[in-house]
């Protein structure tokens, strides 16, 4: 099923009739960079360089409230374009979580969107007002893809009270599938992870699960990956008995990932043979309970070589999180970016900015950061993969494991970068305050001569929907608050990327 309503609902609010801000500045000021070494070389964060968002009561062509697209993000294969006048453009392929959830789970079908944009970057240390900003990044809505699973059937974003017992599907072995009852027999999907093929099929991972799902061009499940069982959410009943799969986000299992902290993080390698999958936080084994203990979490790599056959993991290492100095809780992360076989960009933040409904939205950290694993331990297919073998006790690495090395590279917060674009982190709460939630990253080359390492890193918030005219499967909802979308993008110097190898490299 693809909408391809173009622009129906979107001239609503059309931003990119006026032009972008005009500046003679064409490169960031040096004065400004942050320089980081991780295994030798060089990074360097140069900055914010654009700004854009979509408007809270927005709707996607099916009708239901646009939000939550932040949770992942990819640019469409072979759309990135440099421009004359010194504008890039391109599409991004936006995929939503499980819909507004607030006040319960809701039946959301599983979806992506095309959001197309130019790109002006902005370079000039003279701060823009919050309006002209937003027309450095302009966005524009095109279309969606919903998601389908056995039997035609939608997707949804409803918890797991249930599980459809593994079935053979012709050649494909399925898992025990989280299902939403034993009468909604239908794939519950909490999409937050996404991988474009060059081929138009694409991987989603997911929450629940945590799976990765492989899904053909035309948004219908082809096989679902499920990780080792040290990872899936196992319930202990009475000490006596054996424990049980219990696939709910509304409490924590005894062993595996804890409740919403499922497989936020997916990438992969640009050509497409291996697969890397990023657990939010630790194992509940491996200190996931607690957020003081929770920094150890678990990356996998599978061959996805032979994409008609359930991919086969080859590697799994440890990474550890970045944590709060004051109260050592983690900063879990929310998404990463392949640069390289063995380093990684990561998103590691806090819960902290518009949206959180705390009253106290001013946020310590948000990162966009690095990290190796180059030295670090490969651990899978150990005794480490069963629920009885924690990596960790007590937030400490048990001997033998050496961990990814990480190193914090650009901060979201930063007061002189979002002040540059009309923005604020903390106090007061309105639309240009920095939304708490930023779940997904993008990397596309600047193609400058002079800077051949620089590349483009996006950014999108998860708004979870909150909007005062919100619509679910045509029922309307009121979140009491209205959150945009908000989009970014930074300029740095990835050095270890080989040139070329990027997905979204131009012409490819
Ligand atoms: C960071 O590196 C850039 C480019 O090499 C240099 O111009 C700048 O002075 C460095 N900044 C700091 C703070 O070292
Ligand atoms: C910014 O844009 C909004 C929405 O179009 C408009 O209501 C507001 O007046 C503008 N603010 C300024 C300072 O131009
Ligand atoms: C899983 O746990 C939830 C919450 O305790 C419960 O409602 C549900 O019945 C359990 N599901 C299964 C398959 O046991
Ligand atoms: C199963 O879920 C559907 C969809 O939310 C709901 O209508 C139905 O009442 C549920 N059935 C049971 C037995 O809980
Ligand atoms: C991936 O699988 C293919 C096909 O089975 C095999 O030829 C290749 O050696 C594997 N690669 C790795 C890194 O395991
Ligand atoms: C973890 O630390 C707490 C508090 O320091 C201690 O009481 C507990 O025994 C420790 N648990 C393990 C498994 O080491
Ligand atoms: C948010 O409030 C600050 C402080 O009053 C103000 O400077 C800023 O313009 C406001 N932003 C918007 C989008 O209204």
């Amino acid at each position: 099923m693809k909408f391809t309503l173009k622009y129906l609902v979107f001239r609503l609010f059309t931003v990119n009739v006026l032009a972008a801000p005009t500046s003679s500045v064409t490169e960031p000021d040096p004065a400004n960079f942050v320089n980081v070494t991780l295994n030798g070389q060089k990074f360097i964060d140069k900055g914010m360089v654009a700004f854009g968002l979509i408007p809270a009561a927005f709707q996607d062509s099916t009708g239901n409230t646009f939000g939550g697209v932040g949770s992942a993000i990819a640019i469409e294969r072979g759309t990135w374009t440099q421009n004359d006048d010194g504008s890039y453009s391109g599409s991004l392929i936006v995929q939503p979580d499980r819909g507004f959830n607030v006040d319960g789970t809701v039946n959301y079908q599983g979806r992506q969107h095309i959001v197309d944009f130019v790109l002006t970057p902005y370079y000039d240390t003279i701060p823009l007002s919050f309006n002209a900003s937003q027309q450095t990044l302009a966005l524009n809505y095109r279309s969606s893809l919903l998601y389908t699973e056995r039997q035609g059937k939608t997707t949804t974003g409803l918890d797991s009270l249930a599980i459809r017992s593994p079935e053979q599907v012709g050649l494909i072995m399925d898992p025990s599938d989280p299902i939403a009852n034993t009468t909604f027999n239908h794939l519950c999907l909490d999409a937050e992870g996404l991988a474009l093929n060059a081929d138009g099929t694409f991987w989603v991972s997911d929450e629940y699960g945590p799976y990765v799902h492989l899904f053909d061009s035309q948004g219908d499940l082809v096989l679902s990956i499920q990780p080792p069982e040290a990872i899936l959410p196992f319930q202990q009943g009475s000490k006596s008995s054996t424990p049980v799969l219990n696939f709910t986000s509304s409490e924590d299992p005894t062993t595996g990932r804890a409740a919403n902290q499922g497989f936020e993080g997916l990438t992969q390698d640009p050509l497409g043979t291996k697969l890397f999958v990023l657990l939010q936080s630790a194992t509940i084994q491996d200190g996931g309970a607690d957020k003081g203990t929770s920094q150890n979490t678990r990356l996998f790599v599978y061959n996805v070589t032979g994409s008609t056959s359930i991919p086969v993991l080859i590697a799994e290492y440890v990474v550890p999180l970045p944590q709060d100095s004051s109260n050592g809780h983690t900063f879990a992360q929310s998404e990463f970016h392949y640069l390289t076989d063995t380093q990684f960009l990561i998103l590691a933040r806090d819960g902290k900015g518009n949206g959180d409904g705390s009253g106290n939205e001013k946020s310590k950290y948000k990162n966009i950061d690095l990290f190796d694993i180059s030295q670090a331990t490969n651990i899978a297919n150990t005794g480490f993969d069963e629920p009885s073998n924690p990596i960790a006790n007590n937030g400490t690495i048990v001997k033998g494991i050496t961990p990814a090395q990480y190193q914090p590279f650009i901060s979201m917060i930063d007061s002189t970068q979002l002040g540059r674009f009309g923005l604020h982190n903390g106090k007061p709460i309105n639309s240009s305050l920095l939304n708490s939630k930023w779940e997904s990253l993008a990397v596309a080359p600047v193609g400058d001569p002079d800077f051949p390492d620089d590349y483009f890193i996006f950014t999108v918030s998860d708004n979870d929907f909150l909007t005062t005219t919100g619509v679910t499967n045509g029922v309307p909802y009121n979140a009491g608050l209205n959150v945009d979308t908000q989009f970014m993008v930074w300029r740095a110097t990835l050095p270890s990327i080989q040139p070329g190898s990027v997905e979204t490299s131009i012409g490819i």
